[in-house]
């Protein structure tokens, strides 16, 4: 049997709270699977650590979660720390530093899960996000000059290689083309006269590798009214950080909200681990009341089983959480119940034990 080594970071606020759901649906998977064990590490960074070391993590904090096989991580931030800091220094630096260059963003409407569209349905709201991890308008390139001066500049630019421009939109390709999808490429090339013009040369080059594969490409603004009118036209989509960073949580809000929103922070090359987490974050104004939706987290487990290679189980752990959502009986207070955080938790996992 194989033992898959998991560091957790269950972070802040409703971080540790939706994660022990996940944690405890992963343990009951492998068991109801049998073809692998977790073997999972806690570590207890994040906020609270901070104010008590002056840091987020262990200075070698990146050295001691190389030898895992995944990461599987709540949320990181809250007030008392400014936000930067505690992106920065945790969550930013576990994506670098692992060169987790692609976010993988499903937005899929499941069946159950409530839609704002009037017309939603699952066959029209089924989209996978590739989102750009590593540069881009987030590559924290830039100078702040004359500091509070009237002359007073800054500059916050955006970096886009060549590496990493087509290593993402090939990873775009490879992934349409096993699912037999197309490819849609957001941009701005109007307005962004060099990065979105390089992006949109580099995604014209990289389609002709893949005759087969249906390619489309919107202006960024178009993007975000064609999601709402007409989302079936989006299947595979890639993008830029920036822009992947906000048309998904325009794409949380049509598949069922924050509390459904998962994510993967991949290293394609398995030269480092990966890492699994809710797209959401801390949620202060509800932490503490165990009334935190724990899907999302759990979402992103089957992300990770799905990345181990045992993809059949994955698909049966959403549908699990499919199954819950339909049944409409236990769920949290943002999807319309009245259930607490952990019995949603334990209704997956009695669901999965039906299923498996
Ligand atoms: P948030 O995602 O924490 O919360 C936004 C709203 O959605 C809140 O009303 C919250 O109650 C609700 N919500 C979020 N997750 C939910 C869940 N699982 N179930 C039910 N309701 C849920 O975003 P916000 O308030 O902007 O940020 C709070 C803190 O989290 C900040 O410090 C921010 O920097 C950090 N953050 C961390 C992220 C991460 O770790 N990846 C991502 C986003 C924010
Ligand atoms: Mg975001």
């Amino acid at each position: 049997m194989e033992t898959l080594k998991i560091a957790v970071i269950p972070g802040d606020g409703i971080g540790p709270e939706v994660i022990a759901e996940g944690v405890k649906i992963l343990k009951r998977t492998a068991e109801l699977d049998g073809r692998f064990q977790f073997d999972f590490t806690y570590f207890p960074w994040g906020c609270e650590y901070y104010l008590q070391h002056g840091r987020m993590m262990d200075e070698d904090g990146i050295d001691q979660l190389k030898a895992f096989d995944a990461i599987y991580l709540g949320a990181v931030g809250y007030p008392g720390v400014p936000d930067h800091i505690s992106l920065w220094d945790l969550l930013l630096r576990i994506r670098k530093s692992f060169d987790q260059y692609v976010n993988i963003r499903p937005i899929q409407l499941l069946n159950g899960a409530p839609c704002p569209l009037l017309n939603g349905s699952k066959e029209k709201i089924n989209m996978l996000f590739i989102r750009e991890n590593s540069e881009g308008e987030y590559s924290g390139a830039g100078d702040w000059l004359f500091k509070g001066k009237p002359e007073e500049v800054v500059l916050q630019t955006g970096v886009f290689s060549r590496k990493g421009t087509e290593r993402i939109i090939r990873y775009a390709f490879d992934t349409a083309k096993k699912s037999g999808k197309s490819v849609t490429s957001i941009s701005k090339a109007n307005a962004l006269n060099y990065s979105m013009v390089f992006w949109d040369e580099v995604f014209e080059e990289v389609s002709r590798d893949y005759p087969d594969v249906p390619t489309y490409s919107y202006l960024v603004d178009a993007a975000a009214m064609h999601m709402i009118n007409d989302p079936q036209r989006f299947e595979v989509v890639v993008t830029s950080n920036l822009f992947g960073d906000i048309l998904t949580d325009l794409g949380a809000a049509l598949a069922g909200g924050m509390g459904l929103a998962a994510g993967a922070n991949i290293n394609p090359e398995r030269e480092y681990p990966s890492m699994f987490e809710p797209v959401h974050g801390s949620a202060p104004d509800i932490a503490g009341k165990g009334m935190a939706n724990p899907l999302a987290a759990v979402w992103s487990a089957s992300q990770m089983v799905d990345f181990f290679g045992y993809e059949d189980t994955g698909k049966t752990l959403l549908d699990a959480i499919e199954t819950l959502l339909e049944e409409n009986r236990v769920l949290t207070p943002d999807l319309g119940g009245t259930a607490s955080t952990s019995e949603v938790g334990d209704r997956v996992s009695d669901i999965l034990q039906e299923m498996i």
